[in-house]
């Protein structure tokens, strides 16, 4: 069975879209994927289940998708309607946990599989560009932060064209996150994004330049444990990314209640417009910021990430 991460964004998302550094954090086993080859071919996401061949092939985006994932790992094209695939979420979709680069992640490693290359034998761009092209139907401009927290799990320096980098952390990255808005197209909130940049140039890209600066600086928090500046890291990209028109009352309101119950700092993650914050807890850890979410009937996680070295 194939698997990948869910991922939250730390710092940088939709800045990401313009060519500035995110980091990214893959938590969570948040997708299994598994395919054969087979006279019947199919598509099963969860409940729902589409036939790789004849008519529906146009019609549906995930079958569009799978197609373009295959020919990018097969010898030749077509070769999705040679498979029978099926893949589960163990997560919520729609939230800004990646949960499209996971589906994404786990079906390229499961097709490589079934063609007769084990997943992890291939260079991880081939599985990642793979993905990128399921992505790629949904997302329109994806950056491919998603696919690659998805793939790598921990946490992630992604500073495209550059292959992302696992980053070493002096401690352990103590996160909770919370869903905090119903399920947001990222799509459209990235197109949301660019019409603001076509508006307004000068002030986005001043936006954006500022984020570009915050990555940075919160990688060097992240490389000597300086918690409490990471923390004020955090607020100040919430604050940006509010500028830049992709937060709401609700993911305010639940960044307010995470610092209140004593988060070093909190903001939105991913496409924002709905969807999830995380928060950042100090030494005594993440639950008192889990309890005062549950608290305001918040679905939450921790998603701490341990202290370790790259690979
Ligand atoms: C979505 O998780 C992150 C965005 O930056 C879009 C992307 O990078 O593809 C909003």
């Amino acid at each position: 069975m194939a698997s990948a991460y869910g991922k939250v964004i730390l710092v940088g998302e939709h800045a990401v879209v313009y060519g500035i550094p995110a980091i990214a954090v893959g938590v969570g086993v948040a997708a299994t994927a598994s395919a054969r080859i087979a006279s019947n071919p199919s598509l099963a996401l969860g409940e729902r289940l589409w036939a790789l061949a004849g008519a529906e092939v146009e019609a549906a985006p995930e079958v569009r998708a799978f197609h373009a994932l295959v020919d990018e790992l097969a010898d030749r094209p077509g070769r999705a309607s040679e498979l029978c695939a099926e893949v589960s979420l163990h997560q919520p979709s729609g939230v800004g946990l990646g949960a499209s680069a996971a589906i994404a992640v786990s079906l390229a490693r499961a097709v490589s599989d079934a063609f007769g290359t084990p997943a992890a034998q291939r260079p991880p761009a081939e599985i990642l560009a793979a993905a990128q092209a399921w992505e790629n139907v949904f997302h329109g401009t994806a950056s491919g932060v998603d696919a690659a927290a998805a793939y790598h799990g921990g946490c992630l320096w992604f500073e495209p064209p550059a292959p992302a980098e696992v980053l070493a952390l002096a401690e352990p990255l103590r996160l909770g996150v919370a869903v905090a808005g119903p399920a947001v197209s990222t799509r459209l909130m990235v197109e949301s994004v660019a019409a603001l940049r076509q508006a307004e140039p000068r002030r986005v890209e001043h936006l954006l330049r500022s984020i570009h600066s915050l990555v940075l600086d919160a990688r060097v928090a992240l490389r000597l444990g300086r918690a409490s500046e990471l923390g004020a890291l955090l607020d100040r990209n919430h604050r940006l990314l509010r500028e830049l028109g992709v937060s709401t009352p609700g993911l305010d309101a639940a960044c307010d209640t995470a610092r209140a119950a004593g988060a070093l700092g909190a903001k939105l993650t991913g496409g924002g417009g709905g969807g999830c914050v995380l928060a950042l807890g100090g030494e005594a850890g993440i639950d008192r910021v889990l309890d005062a979410w549950r608290g305001v009937g918040l679905q939450c996680f921790d998603a701490t990430v341990p202290a370790a070295s790259p690979a």
